[in-house]
């Protein structure tokens, strides 16, 4: 068989639904833009852009994503009721090519919360569906915890949701419960049972919970799904979602025993993790399949002499094929702009005359502090500077530090809120203490801080530190980083950078009325 004659895959990326569902992973406005504008580039076929009626948000985002889409499908995602849909369809209208996704929890568990019976909950996908698909052409209905359904009820209202005119059918594993062989089975058993099934596409959508997310999805293609929903480093709830870099390059890797075809440019794959990974605020873990810092690492001397002598003893996958370029000395502190912005390109950034004017001044004090600056470096100071926009409310504008065994530690800062620079000193245990302090001090807030990392982004002591702050005010979770070959400055501006954002969530919505509080397990 000729890739071509390959069945083709559907890739369905929600990483900014599901992925952005993820406690603390909220995205901007713009972040979101731009993760979409990405991940129309690297071919993915439909992009769940968010849930509107979640939040003012919400629909903002997913109506903009709809209007600047180019080739792929926006969806957006409602509960089983009207007023979801009709919210839906104004934010996906806008599109060149809008879905409509709706869904209702089918198993027993979920069945109880809206308190319906079986006959009244498929009365209502009846209903449902048949509303949007009155709106849209492009319906796709999911049944939540199909997993856990029982099967001649999920064979119902699979069938309902067909006849209503649902062209896709999704049948999410929502607690990652399930397991590979099951995974294929309910699949198949669906194609043989319900009338119509063969007129429609079979989604798969797993969850990680039992770290099969990846196998499930396969094993259900396997069986004769057409669509796989998963999310870039597998972002997502609890333990994520199916990782969009893992299925696609196991199709490829193993087309002999897995002959499915995809639209997916790989060596996009890197630079859409990295980005997500700094908009979230979620860092890749090191051993990560596909996008891990040591995914095309080779530590020990036998497998380093074999790769030398020949990269397929160790390697099943060439680091270019998802976008990787080796982590060389980028440049140093003579290199002009042209050299900057061709490396750039050549790491898959495209950026605008100002932006680059901007990082290149960056990149010039880097130079001057770091001896060797890396890819890794250009890539932290590229991201830095478009999560931490000069235009924002809160900025640094000096931060001193005195820190040291004789205690207590002192930070003496100027911050500039809303255009006005402010000046103060305080003491802390530590000096990222301090320097929180002097924040608090300056502009007060009860925000809560739930997670504070720190992470080198190189080797050596002159390395730079990205920061994750996770802060958490009245229900909402938000995330800041920010990168500095100083610590405490890396600190203080991703403290600053979480306040930033939390201003932006307090305007745009009332305490809890967000994304993360929409009980969206409630179908009614
Ligand atoms: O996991 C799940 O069931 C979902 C549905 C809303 C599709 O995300
Ligand atoms: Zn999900």
């Amino acid at each position: 068989m000729t890739k071509t004659d390959q069945p083709r895959v559907i890739i369905f990326d929600t990483t900014l639904r599901d992925g952005e569902q993820s406690p603390g992973a909220t995205m901007s406005h713009e972040e979101k833009l731009e993760i979409a504008s990405l991940l129309d580039e690297m071919g993915v076929d439909v992009i769940e852009a968010g849930f509107p009626i979640a939040s003012e948000g919400d629909f903002a985002a997913v109506a903009e994503i709809a209007r600047r889409s180019k080739n792929s499908t926006i969806c957006g995602l409602s509960r089983a009721n009207f007023k979801d849909i009709d919210r839906c369809w104004e934010a996906v209208k806008h599109a060149a090519s809008p879905r409509i996704h709706t869904f209702i929890g089918t198993s027993p568990l979920h069945r109880a919360i809206p308190n319906l019976t079986m006959d009244e909950m498929a009365e209502r996908v009846h209903e449902t569906v048949t509303h949007a698909r009155n709106l849209c052409d492009n319906v796709q209905w999911s049944a939540m915890d199909a997993t856990r359904t029982e099967h001649d009820y999920l064979c119902r209202v699979v069938e309902i949701a067909i006849k209503a005119g649902a062209s896709t059918i999704n049948i999410p594993d929502t607690v990652g419960y399930t397991a590979p062989r099951e995974s294929a089975d309910l699949i198949a058993m669906l194609l043989a049972r319900v009338p119509g099934a063969d007129k429609v596409i079979f989604a798969t959508h797993c969850h990680n919970d039992l770290g099969m997310a990846t196998a499930n999805a396969l094993a259900a293609v396997d069986a004769g799904a057409r669509q796989i929903e998963c999310t870039i480093n597998g972002l997502g709830e609890r333990a994520g979602n199916t990782a969009l870099e893992e299925v696609v390059m196991a199709m490829k890797v193993r087309n002999d025993i897995m002959p499915y075809r995809t639209g997916i440019d790989t060596t996009k794959i890197m630079n859409l993790s990295r980005r997500v990974s700094s908009v979230s605020g979620f860092q890749v873990q090191f051993n990560k399949a596909i996008v891990g810092k040591n995914a095309f690492l080779h530590e020990s001397g036998i497998h380093q002499d074999g790769v030398l002598k020949n990269v397929e003893t160790f390697e099943i996958m060439r680091p270019a094929d998802i976008g990787l370029t080796s982590n060389n000395i980028a440049m140093g502190k003579h290199s002009g702009r042209a050299a900057l912005r061709s490396k750039l390109k050549e790491l898959g950034y495209d950026l605008a005359d100002n932006q680059l004017n901007d990082v290149f001044v960056r990149f010039k004090a880097l130079a001057d502090r770091k001896k060797e600056v890396y890819d890794d470096d250009l890539i932290a100071l590229v991201a830095d500077e478009q999560t931490n926009d000069a235009h924002e409310f809160l900025q640094l504008k000096k931060l001193r530090v005195v820190c040291g065994t004789e205690g207590p530690q002192e930070a003496d800062m100027v911050l500039s809120i809303d255009g006005v620079d402010h000046h103060i000193d305080a003491t802390g245990d530590g000096p990222v203490d301090a320097a929180f302090m002097c924040v608090k001090m300056l502009f007060p807030h009860q925000a809560q801080l739930e997670v504070y990392q720190v992470h080198a982004v190189t080797e050596g002591t002159d390395a730079q530190a990205t920061v994750s702050v996770r802060l958490q005010e009245d229900g909402r979770i938000v995330t800041g980083s920010s990168a500095d070959t100083d610590t405490i400055v890396a600190s203080t501006k991703a403290y600053i950078n979480a306040l930033n954002k939390l201003i932006v969530r307090r305007t745009k919505s009332a305490p809890g009325d967000d994304v993360k509080s929409v009980n969206y397990r409630d179908a009614g």
